[in-house]
């Protein structure tokens, strides 16, 4: 990973490091990704509503991100009782770089988006503690990021995230709306059936 510390681009206080990662780092998280997804297949969880979400997801870390009728919130085991699988190194290395060495992520989540998939404007508030911010790592097919408000409604903004681009949401981005609209499905030859993984480290307890 380049060394610089600098977005290239804020909006609305989401800072935007743009191509931070090259082809060998994201090669890397990858192959450390199919191994997590060994241990802690990606699933399509249900919403309140009980419709599953387009996205598919699972964890790494102390928790993982649930949601089902009931709700959303982070679970300290997988649905068969093991505990979710470690984050490796070349995902908390990220984090220690841009934003912090005292303290590490609780939860990476991983999302999964294959055609056709979108993630709905929302909110990151299942967590204890807003002072961290949510660091969000593209790999794969281009994504159109929409950005909001702190409340639903008002314009928006949105900008393309690709491969290797980062996102920090902190400070007075740290709980804005956020989504994304569409993936460019086939855009990235990164991985070998196309589509999008987004990695979003959390702080949770
Ligand atoms: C998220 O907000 O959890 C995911 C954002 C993204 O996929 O870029
Ligand atoms: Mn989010």
């Amino acid at each position: 990973m380049s060394s610089f510390q600098k977005p290239n681009l804020v909006i609305r206080g989401f800072k935007i490091f743009k191509e931070t990662l090259n082809i060998d780092e994201q090669n890397e998280l990858i192959a450390d990704l199919r191994e997590i997804i060994k241990k802690a297949p990606l699933f399509s969880p249900v919403v309140h509503s009980g419709n599953k979400m387009s996205v598919r997801m699972t964890s790494a870390g102390k928790y993982g991100w649930h949601s089902d009728r009931n709700g959303y919130r982070y679970i300290e085991c997988q649905k068969n009782g093991n505990n979710w699988p470690e984050i490796p190194n070349s995902i908390v290395s990220i984090w220690k770089k841009l934003i912090s060495t005292d303290r590490n992520p609780d939860c990476c989540l991983i999302n999964y988006y294959s055609e056709g998939a979108k993630m709905g404007l929302h909110q990151d508030k299942d967590e204890a503690d807003f002072k961290w911010p949510v660091l969000s790592i593209s790999l794969g097919d281009d994504a159109l990021f929409r950005i909001g408000n702190n409340d639903k409604g008002g314009k928006t903004e949105s900008i393309w995230l690709n491969s290797g681009d980062i996102v920090v949401m902190g400070d007075n981005a740290r709980l804005k709306y956020h989504g994304v609209d569409r993936i460019r499905f086939g855009t990235s030859k990164l991985l070998k059936n196309s589509g999008r993984i987004n990695l979003t480290l959390r702080v949770v307890d």
